[in-house]
């Protein structure tokens, strides 16, 4: 399953990519949003990926712009049952940031979930340090449902981390009323 943008084209994540990967995640300015707080190596990433890019409850995709790797976004705890997914997004350099990418792909994730795979909800969780994805996401349609307050340490400071999400009804309302 290939998903084609705009801006980004989302692709199965290959094990190849572990090593780009593995060379983003260490950077410090995507510690600031993420939970990633340990060194991860090529061979860490690669066996992430082998294990856990596309399993029967996770489905992660590599974002692509011009054919050149800068993230990774998809859907985990993905629960049959329930159909309900957790999602999640980052792209890894930041020059990327703020050029309609992340809205993009967010919505390209949104329509697999509830276009493809049926699910019903599909759920988050954002640091209130981050104002930058609770505005995308809110863009996207997704509802803030609660709060863990101080969820989130990060140098210093605790922070809530605000829980989100979007059902099946409202991604159908809002998509045929724009
Ligand atoms: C969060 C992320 C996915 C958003 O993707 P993006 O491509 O940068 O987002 P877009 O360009 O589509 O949209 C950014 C929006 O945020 C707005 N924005 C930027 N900085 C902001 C701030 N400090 N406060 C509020 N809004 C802000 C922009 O104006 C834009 O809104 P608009 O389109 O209504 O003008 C991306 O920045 C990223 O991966 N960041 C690092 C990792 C991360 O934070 N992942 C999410 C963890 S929950």
């Amino acid at each position: 399953m290939i998903l084609e943008g705009k801006f980004a084209t989302l692709r199965p994540l290959e094990l190849w990519d572990g090593r780009e990967l593995a060379k983003y995640l260490n950077r410090e300015e995507l510690k600031e949003y993420t939970s990633l707080v340990f060194p991860i190596n090529t061979f860490l990433e690669e066996e992430w990926i082998k294990r856990n890019a596309i399993t029967h409850n996770n489905i992660v995709f590599a974002i692509e712009s011009n054919g050149v790797l800068i993230g990774t976004a998809g859907l985990s705890s993905i629960d049959w049952t329930s159909r309900s997914a957790e999602y999640g997004i980052a792209i890894y350099e930041s020059t990327f940031w703020n050029k309609g990418i992340g809205t993009e792909v967010t919505m390209l994730i949104l329509k697999y979930a509830f276009e493809y795979l049926n699910l019903n909800r599909v759920s988050l969780r954002v640091f209130e340090n981050n104002p930058r994805a609770f505005h995308v996401y809110e863009k996207c349609g997704f509802i803030q449902e609660g709060r863990e307050r101080q969820g989130r340490y990060y140098r210093g400071h605790y922070w809530d981390v605000i829980h989100m999400s979007i059902l099946a009804d409202e991604y159908w309302r809002n998509k045929s009323e724009s």
